[in-house]
């Protein structure tokens, strides 16, 4: 079943003709909330707010591994994870705009980031060059045609730790790495994702320019702009995108 993982601003789905929920609570932890199971454009889906509903886990906070593994008990076998996120570079600096990263690089630290726990696990060495499913971004490709959105195709996802912003220089840093994006969310998720099986594919709505990359302070305000006009749009990318199904 395709699911959603919202990020800030995308704690509910609407349109989303809810039938079902399953409890939080894996074997993993308790995730951030309870996953909600519905029909989108006649699709059956899954939803669960990253941060919970309403917002109140940080990103550091987070329990990843209980998240996926209750996406993946519920049912799940695609997921479309959505990430508010600072611009970095090229065209992926202009809020508002949506980014379907190709790659991305870990900079978080002290998080859990694996499901396996013991040395004779035969696939904790997994292949991981390619951390977005290119058959999911493909389809979400086409969902954001089809929708007639201005997106950049590929980019690099930095991950930081958060919950602060960075530094200048730190963004300095990831851009000389390659990053084009910032966030705090995309891993470990990616990665428990890619363990679990799933496919996974994340839809970035740039909110701000990073640290040191305009003439101005972060302001949560103008952020708190950006995403609510920014996540209707989202939203109808995921519905075309389950219509598509
Ligand atoms: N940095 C990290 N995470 C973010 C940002 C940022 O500038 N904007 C939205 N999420």
């Amino acid at each position: 079943m395709l699911a959603f993982i919202g990020g800030t601003g995308l704690a509910r789905m609407s349109g989303l003709e809810i039938t079902g929920e399953h409890p939080p609570r894996t074997e993993w932890g308790e995730a951030s909330a309870a996953v909600t199971e519905g029909s989108l454009e006649g699709q059956p889906v899954l939803f669960l707010p990253r941060h919970g509903d309403p917002h109140s886990v940080l990103p550091h906070k987070v329990d990843y591994r209980a998240n996926i593994a209750a996406l993946a008990g519920a049912g799940a076998t695609r997921v479309i994870a959505v990430n508010a996120v600072g611009g970095i570079r090229d065209e992926a600096l202009e809020p508002g705009t949506l980014v379907v990263p190709d790659q991305l690089i870990d900079y978080t630290w002290g998080r859990t980031a694996s499901f396996h726990e013991t040395a004779d696990s035969p696939d904790a060495h997994m292949d991981f060059t390619r951390p977005f499913d290119p058959a999911l971004r493909k389809r979400l490709a086409e969902a954001l045609e089809s929708c007639q959105e201005h997106w950049v195709d590929g980019g690099c996802y930095g991950a930081t730790q958060g919950p602060r912003l960075e530094t200048a220089a730190e963004i300095l840093r990831m851009e000389r790495d390659g990053c084009t994006l910032v966030g705090m969310t995309g891993m470990p998720e990616a990665v428990l994702a890619r363990e679990s099986g799933l496919a996974y594919a994340m839809l970035c709505l740039v909110v701000n320019p990073a640290a040191g990359k305009s003439e101005r302070e972060i302001s949560m305000t103008e952020i708190e702009q950006v995403v609510a006009g920014g996540m209707g749009r989202v939203q109808t990318v995921l519905a075309e995108l389950a219509r598509s199904f």
